[in-house]
C-alpha cells in the first residue's frame, strides 16, 4: 500500500484532508514563501520518552521560513484581512510587535508586495530591528510605556493603521482570531494526522494564546473531548492562577521570568474561545527551563529558546500526571539563535540566578 493511502486508511480523516497534507509533504515543491510555512516535523524526544514511559512529540516549529511558530499565524492573519477585502496589492501591514510576529509579517509582506510597518518598544536589542529593517520593514521604536498609556506601541500601531485608512490592516494578533484559526486550520490537523489520532494530551504556553487555543480546540472536537490540554505558564503571568482559582483570580501574578514571547496579563480573545476546554495548568519555574534549554541540546542535538525548554518541560509534567503509556504533545516554537547571548552566558544565567548543572556546564561558553 503506498504511504499516502495508509496514511489516509489510519488517520481516518476525511480524503480531501490527507491528500491536501500528504502531497504538499511529498510533491517537494510549493509555490512561494508562504506556502512553505508549516507541515513541520513532529519529532519525538527519545531521551524524554525513555525517562517518562510515554511518548513525548514535539513540532519543530523553528523549522518555519521565518524561523518559529508565529509564521502561520501571520499568514492567517494576512490571507484573512485579504479574503475580507481590507488588503490588496499596495496594501500595507502594521503590527505592534517586539519579535516573532512581526518577523514572520515582514517576510509576508515581501512575498506579498505589501508594506510592513513595525512599532515596538525602544528598549528591545538593537539585532531584533535590524533584523525587521533588512526584512524591508520599516520599524519605530517608541518609548516602552504600559498598556494604559495611549503611547504604547500597540495603540501606536492601530492608530497608523486609522490614520492610512482604506488598504492598511492592524493585524492586532493578541486579539484577531484569525490568529487562532490558523492551528485550528494547519498545526491541529498536523498533529493528528502525524499521529494518526494517537495522541492523548496537548499542552504549550500563551503569549497571544493562538497555537494553545487553536490546537485545544481543533484536539477536543476531533477526539470528541478524550485529548487532556493543559496550559503551561511563566512565573509572572496570569493564567496559571486564573485557571486554577477556577477563573476568578485575575491578579495573581507573582515572579518574573527570562522566557520571551510568552506570560500574560489578560485573557485575550484568542484564548476566551476556548478558556472553558482547558484540563489543567501547569506553572513551569524558569530553573526548569533553563536545564532543558541544556539537556535537549545534550541529549538531542535541539537548539531552542526558553519558551519551547518550557513547554517540553510541561510535556514531562503531564506524562508523569498520565502515566506511563501516553502520547504529548508540544511545540518548540523558535531556536535559541536570537537569545544565545543570553541563554549560554555565564553572567547572564548568574545575574538571573540561574544554575546549569555539572554534566551540562560545557554548553556555558560565552562569559
Ligand atoms: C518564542 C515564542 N514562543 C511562544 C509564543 C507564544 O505563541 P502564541 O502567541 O501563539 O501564544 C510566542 C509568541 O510570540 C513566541 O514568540
Amino acid at each position: 500500500m503506498s504511504f499516502v493511502r495508509k496514511l489516509r486508511a489510519s488517520a481516518k480523516f476525511p480524503f480531501s484532508s490527507v491528500n491536501r497534507l500528504a502531497i504538499r509533504t511529498f510533491s517537494g515543491i510549493v509555490q512561494g514563501l508562504p506556502e512553505a510555512i508549516g507541515q513541520t516535523p513532529l519529532i519525538e524526544l527519545k531521551s524524554l520518552s525513555a525517562l517518562t514511559g510515554c511518548k513525548i512529540l514535539a513540532k519543530s516549529e523553528f523549522q518555519n521560513p521565518g524561523g518559529s511558530i508565529k509564521d502561520r499565524a501571520a499568514l492567517s492573519i494576512i490571507d484573512d484581512a485579504e479574503r475580507r477585502g481590507q488588503l490588496s496589492p499596495g496594501g500595507t501591514v502594521i503590527e505592534g510587535t517586539a519579535g516573532n510576529t512581526g518577523i514572520g509579517l515582514a517576510h509576508i509582506c515581501r512575498a506579498r508586495g505589501y508594506k510592513c510597518v513595525i512599532y515596538m518598544p525602544n528598549t528591545q536589542a538593537p539585532s531584533k530591528i535590524n533584523l525587521l529593517k533588512l526584512l524591508g520593514a520599516e520599524v519605530h521604536p517608541v518609548p516602552a510605556v504600559a498598556y494604559t498609556n495611549p503611547q504604547n506601541y500597540n495603540h501606536l500601531a492601530k492608530a497608523h493603521a486609522e490614520r492610512l485608512g482604506s488598504n492598511a490592516v492592524w493585524t492586532n494578533q493578541f486579539d484577531n482570531i484569525a490568529n487562532r484559526n490558523a492551528h485550528i486550520e494547519t498545526t491541529g490537523p498536523e498533529i493528528w494526522s502525524q499521529t494518526a489520532g494517537q495522541v492523548d494530551a496537548f499542552t504549550c504556553s500563551t503569549g497571544t494564546g493562538g497555537t494553545f487555543a487553536g490546537v485545544t480546540r481543533y484536539l477536543k472536537d476531533k477526539s470528541q473531548g478524550r485529548v487532556k490540554c493543559y496550559l503551561a505558564d511563566p512565573p509572572g503571568s496570569v493564567l496559571y492562577g486564573y485557571i486554577k482559582s477556577n477563573k476568578q483570580d485575575l491578579s495573581d501574578r507573582k515572579g518574573s521570568s527570562i522566557t520571551e514571547g510568552i506570560g500574560q496579563g489578560r485573557v485575550t480573545d484568542n484564548l476566551v474561545q476556548e478558556i472553558d476546554l482547558i484540563d489543567d495548568a501547569l506553572k513551569i519555574e524558569d530553573q526548569k527551563t533553563i536545564e532543558m534549554v541544556y539537556e535537549l541540546l545534550d541529549k538531542e542535538g535541539i537548539y531552542v529558546g526558553a519558551s519551547s525548554a518550557l513547554n517540553v518541560v510541561a510535556a514531562v509534567e503531564v506524562a508523569r500526571i498520565l502515566g506511563p503509556g501516553h502520547s504529548v504533545v508540544t511545540v518548540l516554537c523558535d531556536s535559541a539563535h536570537k537569545y544565545s547571548d543570553r541563554l549560554f552566558s555565564k553572567t547572564w544565567l548568574e545575574s538571573k540566578g540561574l544554575t546549569i548543572p555539572d554534566h551540562l556546564a560545557k554548553y556555558v561558553v560565552l562569559d
